[in-house]
């Protein structure tokens, strides 16, 4: 089927956005950064890649949900009523076994303050002060929208442990306390093109690229 066919085009958007290229486009909700220029990095350049930063007047988007798939849709919807096009949100996250699986959904404010990501490591090495079991896996949900309605998921994870310590400066969030199985090394330590290629953020784009593909 064509990507025509799958996404079919309306009119009345309420903002546009700026239009720079001739490649389809792809809104990714979110305003966080180091999450889009990620995915930026991982799509290639079959799209254009906004971010919400691109749409001033999009409103804040409050991540009510309980789950990972919940609060990206909502993220998904609320972009997509606003901006034409194809737009993308992930939802992610840090579970650790020994927290019983916290902070999950709540990884962004952990720490007390959202999206302070030392405050959020402080927390976690202390929450994690010599215990012993230290399984954990990033969480990835990502939803594509369009004309506000949701047009499929995906998921992605990968596991690893909790370090002791901090290490290395690479990436954000809890990258420096996050070794992924097989390495000692943190996510911040491997850099971005060992992290995208198994990182939960990573796998899941791989099956939305292959989607979009599919209908292209
Ligand atoms: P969200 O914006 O509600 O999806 O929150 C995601 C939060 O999870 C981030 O603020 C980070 O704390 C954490 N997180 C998600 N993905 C990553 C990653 O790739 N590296 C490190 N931290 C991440």
């Amino acid at each position: 089927m064509e990507l025509r066919q799958r996404f079919p085009r309306t009119a009345n958007r309420a903002s546009q956005g700026p239009v720079n290229s001739e490649k389809p486009r792809l809104v990714v909700a979110t305003r966080n950064a180091h999450k889009a220029e990620e995915i930026r990095q991982m799509i290639g350049d079959r799209f254009e890649v906004l971010d919400a930063t691109a749409f001033p007047d999009l409103p804040e988007v409050e991540e009510t949900g309980t789950t990972f798939l919940e609060n990206a849709t909502l993220k998904a919807l609320a972009v997509s009523r606003e901006v034409g096009g194809l737009v993308l949100s992930d939802d992610s996250g840090l579970e650790v076994d020994a927290l019983d699986g916290r902070p999950g959904v709540w990884s962004s404010s952990f720490g007390g303050d959202e999206g302070n990501h030392a405050k959020n490591n402080e927390r976690m090495m202390r929450e994690m002060k010599g215990v012993e079991e230290r399984a954990a896996r990033f969480r990835c949900v990502m939803v594509l929208a369009r004309d506000g309605e949701v047009v499929a998921d995906f998921s992605g994870a990968v596991e690893g442990r909790i370090l002791d310590g901090p290490q290395g400066e690479g990436g954000f969030g809890y990258d420096p306390l996050f070794a992924p199985e097989g390495h000692d090394e943190s996510f911040a330590e491997l850099g971005s093109e060992v992290k995208n290629g198994m990182s939960h953020r990573g796998r899941a784009l791989a099956q939305v690229t292959a989607w979009l593909e599919q209908g292209a």
